[in-house]
């Protein structure tokens, strides 16, 4: 496997990291994840815009990021795969130096990695629906910086694997926020009520192309938390992501969403976003 690192193409076991690695001490970085079908990717402008925002707020700069999205482009052909879909993985961190809590020396270069491998879409999941599990949100102030930090929705995602779900949804203060690695939507007569995008979760791009989709269709959106409570009482429930797709929930622990089967808006949002992605 051919992957990028810190300005070259190299063979994957050609990477060394440093144990200094910020990354690695600290977990101070940031990360994107892209998906991509036959050479296209998908709002790659909006990963961009959103791993720029990212490096700005803990203030990392010195990443060229133009010159990044070249060469996660190339990273497809050079693994064989153009004609295929595909995910990229691209990770930041604020680079190798001793071990101290603030800022390394200017001089230090940021440690930039990207691969690419094929993406299996969940097709199977998508027709059938999954199962969720609710956990408490005790994640930071800012989970709207895709950073490494990940261990609480590591715990949870590890938990909902161990309760047979396909994801955990976090919630904080009696309120849903979004998943360990997607973004949740609720639909309520028709209304898809999404959580406002506020510093307790992630501007996820698959959930910003939902909800343009709704208004394309004419489906009425609210960006209003919604109740932990309150969910009993969803007629159709969804996870987003980009490996997630729109992903329909028919049960959450141990009772059905709606009546047990994807749901009709759910239907419409999921055929819409898979004819909107790149040919
Ligand atoms: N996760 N919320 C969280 C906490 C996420 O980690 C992700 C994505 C999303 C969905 O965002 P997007 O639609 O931009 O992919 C929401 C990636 C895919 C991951 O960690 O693998």
């Amino acid at each position: 496997m051919t992957v990028y690192f810190n300005g070259e193409f190299v063979d994957k076991d050609d990477v060394s990291i440093s144990p200094d690695d910020r990354g690695f001490v600290f977990g101070d970085g940031v990360y994107e994840v892209m998906r991509a079908d036959r050479g296209q990717f998908f709002r790659m402008d909006a990963h961009v815009r959103r791993l720029r925002r990212s490096l700005r707020e803990i203030r990392l700069d010195g990443v060229d990021l133009e010159a990044l999205r070249g060469a996660v482009e190339q990273l497809l052909p050079r693994n064989g795969l153009d004609d295929r879909r595909a995910k990229v993985y691209l990770q930041i961190t604020r680079g190798a130096a001793p071990r101290r809590h603030a800022f390394p020396p200017p001089s230090t270069e940021p440690t930039v990695y990207a691969r690419a491998s094929v993406n299996e879409p969940p097709t199977e999941k998508w027709e059938q629906g999954v199962k969720v599990i609710l956990r408490p949100d005790q994640r930071w102030a800012r989970c709207d910086i895709k950073s490494l930090n990940y261990l609480p929705n590591v715990l949870a995602n590890q938990a909902a694997m161990e309760a047979d779900a396909y994801e955990a949804v976090f919630v904080r203060e009696g309120f849903v926020t979004e998943g360990s690695h997607s973004s949740v939507l609720a639909v309520f007569d028709g209304t898809v009520c999404a959580h406002p995008l506020t510093n307790r979760l992630l501007p996820s791009i698959t959930r910003d192309a939902v909800l343009s989709l709704c208004r394309d269709l004419d489906i009425p959106v609210e960006e209003t938390p919604v109740p932990a409570a309150d969910l009993p009482e969803a007629d159709e429930l969804m996870v987003l992501g980009t490996t997630t797709g729109v992903m329909p929930v028919v049960q959450v622990e141990d009772w059905a969403v709606g009546d047990g089967t994807p749901g009709a808006v759910t239907r419409e949002l999921q055929a819409a976003f898979h004819a909107s992605e790149p040919a």
